[in-house]
């Protein structure tokens, strides 16, 4: 994912320190690499595809002039292909400004039309393009001041962004902002610096302060000062931090789950809003997806395979299929369809989901598929991997790499994914009207903010409550019906992943067929009741487990006093139309059983026996 360092000092030159600083950034993933300088009233800029040291190859044949302001980026490709033109820093057309831009700016089309029309000229097909021509844009009318320019411009724009921006004008300041994408400044010895994430700062200083979200400030090499949304100056405490190189790596986080748990309300926004077509109520897919409404139309049925995490995703993208396309999808294990019967593959289009797009029995399904003649959409997250290279047509879930062996944010991708992919057979079927369409849009757009109350101190109390139940116990039970009885099975996945106790998902219609025989006071239910066709069903499961003295860990909507009163510990999400709800629900269920294997001291990143990619049969 993008990164951005950025300094301004006394004297000296800062372009090593922030190209230093960018390669501790690296593990987040990127495909290209740029840095810019002020000097002698002009910007200067040197950007390139590939490895930071490509642009480091670049800066020895093309060297830059020493600087004492540089600004520095990594780029993970949304807006554009990645290339070198769509590589940060941007400047606008007349090159007053430059701005490097973590995020993403939703209403970027209309505000290039405008400026479009106002004269400006576009070089590359990104958002941040267009910011730094909005800002140079609104310069001359607050007379030359960066920040005034920049705080007039920020109305305008919709959307997560952390920027960093200088003007040609002048080399002393930076001028950073941030919504929603995380922002650090450094406090060095005469020098002052900016990234998106501290250890990109270690090289220069171990003093810090934390832009918050709607703030701006301004850098000069002795000082930075804050403002809040109303522009009057912030006061903020410096802290100091003592991490040790290995904690950096994970951005301050004690394990990458957790890092990437949190990630998850960014991760919705880079699968899912860039390809949202709301006047159309329709996505767009890249030109890899391959498949218009006509042959969306030739198939008869959509077949889901995958293995691990990525199979209850499966399970999820018939749901979806169904719901929104009202087209019959299967579900199936992709290690099983290997030795199934040869089947005709007749008109089924199979779908196959895998986060590394390198697990192997995951590719022996896709090949068997096209050996007899089926064609294959591979959903997954590593551009260049087997399954992107191989599948007749893709859709990349662009979570960012994961680094920890239990799948979060790549699931959280996934689901978004094939949430897309059901509206846009829904809409290529004529299935689901224009309006319909938007509706299911606007649903997804609006889940973002509400996913904020996930990660409140409030929810992490509950966490902790329900982890003093599960924590003790050797075996427990995770009920859902519906949507949320591939959540029940994550759920249970990722506590029997990381922390080693016994858990199993089943549809809760099922608990009456042979678990309820395991229900006593030492076996927990974790139960799944949010709003929807299947809830009054889920309360009556919770009964029945309270009257056979089982403890409930249930996972309700905020306010719900019928559940919460019958659960011994609540986990309360923000309500959202049922279809959504599995993307809401899944959350606390990892962050309950990251809890747990932390409780239980197991090794959170790296379970015993267990890998990332499992690349044998
Ligand atoms: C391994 C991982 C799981 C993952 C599964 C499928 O078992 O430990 O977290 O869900 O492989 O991986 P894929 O890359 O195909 O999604």
């Amino acid at each position: 994912m993008c990164g951005i360092v950025a300094a301004v000092g006394r004297e000296g030159n800062v372009v090593p320190s922030v190209i230093q600083g960018l390669k501790t950034l690296e593990y987040r993933g990127y495909d290209s690499a740029g840095v810019a300088i002020v000097s002698d009233g002009a910007i200067q800029v040197r950007r390139r595809t590939g490895k930071i040291a490509v642009l480091e190859e670049d800066l020895g044949q093309n060297g830059l002039p020493e600087s004492s302001i540089a600004l520095a980026h990594t780029r993970w490709a949304t807006h554009g292909a990645p290339e070198d033109r769509n590589a940060h820093p941007h400047r606008d057309h007349l090159e007053k400004v430059v701005v490097v831009h973590n995020g993403i700016i939703e209403n970027y089309a209309e505000l290039r039309a405008e400026l479009q029309e106002a004269g400006h000229e576009f070089s590359s097909d990104t958002d941040t393009e267009v910011l730094a021509n909005l800002v140079a844009s609104l310069l001359e009318e607050n007379s030359g001041d960066l920040h005034a320019a920049i705080r007039a411009a920020l109305p305008r724009v919709h959307g997560a962004y952390a920027l960093v921006a200088a003007s040609a004008s002048d080399s002393d300041s930076l001028v950073i902002a941030r919504h929603d994408s995380p922002l650090v400044v450094g406090i060095g010895d005469g020098v002052t610096c900016a990234a998106s994430d501290m250890p990109a700062l270690l090289g220069l200083t171990r003093e810090f302060l934390v832009l918050e979200n709607g703030e701006t400030a301004i850098l000069t090499p002795d000082s930075c000062q804050i403002y809040d949304p109303n522009n009057q100056t912030i006061e903020r405490a410096v802290q100091h931090c003592d991490w040790t190189p290995e904690q950096a790596e994970k951005g301050g986080y004690p394990h990458f789950m957790l890092k990437e748990i949190e990630e998850q309300p960014d991760v919705l926004a880079r699968t899912a809003f860039d390809r949202l077509h709301d006047a159309e109520g329709d996505v767009e897919f890249e030109s890899e997806f391959g498949l218009d409404d006509q042959a969306l139309c030739v198939f008869s049925r959509l077949r889901f395979m995958a293995m691990g995490t990525s199979f209850h995703s499966a399970m999820l993208g018939k749901l979806f299929l169904e719901e929104f396309a009202q087209l019959p999808g299967d579900v199936v294990n992709a290690s099983e369809f290997l030795y199934s019967p040869k089947l005709k593959e007749g008109d089924a289009l199979t779908v196959i989901i895998s986060q590394s797009g390198e697990t192997a029995d995951s590719l022996r399904a896709m090949r068997e598929v096209q050996s007899r003649g089926g064609k294959v959409l591979g959903i997954c997250n590593v551009r260049g991997s087997t399954l992107d290279r191989e599948a007749d047509h893709v859709v990349l879930t662009h979570c960012g790499p994961e680094v920890g062996v239990a799948s979060t944010k790549a699931f959280f991708g996934q689901l978004a994914a094939l949430y897309l992919l059901a509206l846009r057979v829904g809409r290529a079927r004529g299935v689901l009207s224009q309006e319909q369409g938007f509706e299911l849009l606007s649903d997804l757009r609006h889940l973002r903010p509400k996913l904020d109350a996930l990660f409140s101190e409030a929810a992490a109390q509950a966490v902790q409550k329900a982890a003093d139940i599960l924590a003790p116990v050797n075996s427990c039970l995770f009920l859902g019906r519906g949507f949320n009885h591939p959540i029940a099975m994550e759920g249970a996945l990722k506590l029997k992943e990381i922390s080693y106790i016994h858990a199993e998902g089943y549809p809760a219609g099922e608990m009456k067929h042979g678990p309820i025989a395991l229900i006593d006071d030492s076996f927990p239910v974790v139960a799944i009741a949010t709003p929807g066709r299947t809830y009054e069903k889920m309360v009556s499961n919770i009964e029945e487990v309270r009257a056979r003295s089982g403890a409930v860990v249930a996972v309700a909507a905020e306010g719900d006093e019928k559940v919460s009163g019958l659960a011994d510990a609540t986990l309360f999400v923000p309500e959202v139309p049922e279809h959504l709800s599995p993307l809401v629900n899944v959350i606390p269920l990892q962050q309950l059983s990251y809890e747990v294997a932390k409780r239980l001291g197991k090794d959170v990143d790296q379970p015993r026996n267990l890998a990332k990619s499992v690349t044998v049969e």
